[in-house]
């Protein structure tokens, strides 16, 4: 395992990580109309476990050795319901992927790879609601309508 390209790839977990604060606690503040009731605590609920992978993923890298990053990349932001889901969703499947990339460098390090393991199962997990979410647009479209009408 290359130890200073691992660390590397926890610091990108970890900068994603910290957008995942602000833009779902961004989307938490303005999501608007009768679906607010469900949708802020979701996302709220996304913030807070962004947080809890962040305290993860930066306490290991100080084990390791390394510096954890508090830069963040640009937050994606909009006041429609359909397209907060789609930024949640693209925001997942990247998290996905960026712990895959984490799992592929630690390979060999049965204890980070377990480490990692945990945290991609919660990733997947996210994909995994967002597309059962996402599998009805209609839903989604009719909620904002009704939510116009009031
Ligand atoms: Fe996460």
């Amino acid at each position: 395992m290359d130890k200073n390209k691992t660390i590397e790839k926890l610091n990108e977990c970890l900068r994603h990580e910290w957008t995942g604060v602000a833009q779902y606690a961004q989307a938490g503040f303005v999501v608007a109309g009768l679906w607010r009731e469900v949708y802020s605590d979701m996302f709220f609920d996304s913030a807070k476990e962004s947080f809890g992978h962040a305290k993860l993923v930066g306490e290991k890298i100080v084990a390791m050795g390394g510096i954890p990053t508090v830069e963040r990349n640009p937050v994606k932001q909009t006041q429609d319901l359909s397209e907060l889901l789609n930024f949640a969703m693209e925001f997942e499947s990247k998290a996905v992927k960026l712990y895959t990339e984490a799992l592929g460098l630690a390979a060999g390090d049965r204890a980070l790879e377990v480490f990692l393991e945990n945290i991609l199962e919660e990733e997947q997990e996210g994909v995994d609601e967002l597309t059962r979410i996402l599998r009805d647009p209609k839903a989604v479209s009719a909620s904002l309508g009704a939510s116009k009408v009031g």
